[in-house]
């Protein structure tokens, strides 16, 4: 998702609310102008109760498909 005032849009935060993701993991990615990750897993952590929150990345607006990829391969996607 892209960062809006230094926090997930709360789209997001209704995506999450659609499912039971307890005992599940989420890693967010997120795309930004120059701003991180700011309070984005504080706001989205009441919309997943029981879930694993991971810290996520930040990437910049023009971030390569070869460079996400990168990134998601860490995790043995
Ligand atoms: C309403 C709005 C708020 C934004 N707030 C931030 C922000 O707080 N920090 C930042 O670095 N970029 C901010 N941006 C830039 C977006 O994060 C950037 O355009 C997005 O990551 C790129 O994805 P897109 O092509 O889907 O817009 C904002 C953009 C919009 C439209």
């Amino acid at each position: 998702f892209p960062i809006w005032w230094y926090v997930a849009p709360t789209i997001v935060n209704t995506f999450l609310e659609q499912y039971d993701l307890s005992g599940k993991t989420i890693i967010p990615l997120a795309t930004s102008g120059s701003s991180g990750m700011g309070n984005t897993n504080k706001e989205l952590a009441v919309s997943c109760p029981g879930a694993e929150l991971k810290e996520g990345k930040r990437f910049p607006a023009d971030a390569s498909a070869e460079e996400l990829k990168a990134w998601a391969e860490g995790f043995g996607i």
